[in-house]
């Protein structure tokens, strides 16, 4: 698994990845997926754009 933060974006995360809910239920299972680091998502964990909507800086993050 490599984790890698996008500039201005999510954290992308390739290689094979299960993304769980806090109960054990399966979210997401995918070869990369990319999670938000922005607040803004109404699909958390998962980016759905509205880090670009919000234009949202990860200069300081
Ligand atoms: S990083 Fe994309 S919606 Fe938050």
């Amino acid at each position: 698994m490599v984790i890698t933060p996008l500039k201005d974006g999510p954290n992308q995360v390739a290689g094979g990845v299960v993304v769980q809910d806090p109960d054990g239920n399966v979210i997401k299972e995918a070869s990369t997926v990319y999670l938000c680091r922005c607040g803004f998502s109404q699909d958390a964990p998962l980016c759905d754009g509205s880090h670009r909507r919000n234009n949202w800086s990860s200069a300081f993050r």
